[in-house]
């Protein structure tokens, strides 16, 4: 059964928000990320949102592809122009996959957690992930955009049909119900908007603090490839202001990592 997202909800109940003042809706687009990346080419405004049923060329990160049903993810793309630092660029896409977690629980009591740098999981599985992609001039952004596909109404490896690239989940599967899509977006998006005006004027103290106590890598023993040749093994600590990873290796020497893919590794050392 494939229910559409009810636009009608999300437009009434993000009305007020002075911050995500355009939303656009498609049933069937090649992939979120792409087409806010034409619009913000084009002019279009900060807070913009590309919200898809279907994609048939969603990527993730490391040129993967992102693979969902129509109709049963939230697959969207924040379309940003943020005036900060090009070193902070990651605090953005902390605060999605924040505003994710924190949404997901208070609408289905479904304890997430963030894995660093991009990913969201409920234990060991993969609930959803997030692709960031900027353009820079200068040390000013011209755009950033924020694509996260979230599995809601399937069942990853049970009855779609679909290969998985990783352990998979989804909220139906978590809860044994259909979740509102609707619902969850919009709770995702007032999310994102009080975090980010607390950022904005408070400084990112607060929301450090919330995403570290999410970060389900923090005493774990990992292994961080950052390019092809430079691997970083040691214990994640925490997720500093930037959004960077903490690792201390085993000389006690902290490494800052601002992206990067992390394997976890047992105790002993595998
Ligand atoms: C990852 O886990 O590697 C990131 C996946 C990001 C997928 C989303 S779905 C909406 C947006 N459009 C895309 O093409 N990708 C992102």
């Amino acid at each position: 059964m494939t229910t559409p997202i009810n636009r009608n909800f999300v437009a009434d109940a993000l009305k007020n928000s002075g911050f995500f003042g355009k939303l656009m809706f498609y049933d069937c687009i090649e992939s979120t990320n792409d087409l806010a990346k034409t619009m913000a080419l084009e002019g279009a405004e900060n807070g913009t949102v590309v919200i898809a049923e279907t994609q048939t060329k969603g990527r993730g990160r490391m040129g993967r592809r992102w693979m969902s049903p129509p109709y049963s993810s939230l697959l969207f793309s924040l379309l940003l122009r943020p005036d900060i630092h090009i070193g902070k660029v990651f605090t953005l896409t902390m605060l999605l996959a924040l505003s994710t977690v924190e949404a997901v629980e208070t609408q289905t009591n479904v304890k997430a957690m963030i894995k660093w740098p991009n990913d969201i999981y409920v234990k060991e599985r993969k609930l959803a992930g997030i692709l960031t992609e900027f353009s820079v001039t200068g040390k000013r952004f011209k755009y950033v955009i924020l694509g996260i596909g979230i599995n809601v109404n399937w069942k990853p490896e049970e009855d779609t049909g679909m290969h998985m690239l990783y352990p998979a989940t989804s909220l139906m599967k978590e809860t044994g119900q259909r979740v509102s899509r609707e619902r969850l977006l919009v709770n995702i998006l007032s999310a994102y908007e009080a975090h980010y005006m607390d950022i904005s004027r408070n400084g990112p103290a607060r929301a450090k603090q919330l995403w570290n106590k999410r970060s389900m890598l923090t005493g774990k023993n990992i292994s961080v490839s950052v390019s092809d040749n430079k691997v970083t093994n040691g214990t994640a600590t925490g997720i500093d202001e930037n959004g960077a990873l903490l690792v201390s290796d085993t000389k006690g020497q902290i490494h800052t990592i601002l992206n990067g893919d992390v394997h976890v590794r047992n105790m002993t050392g595998s």
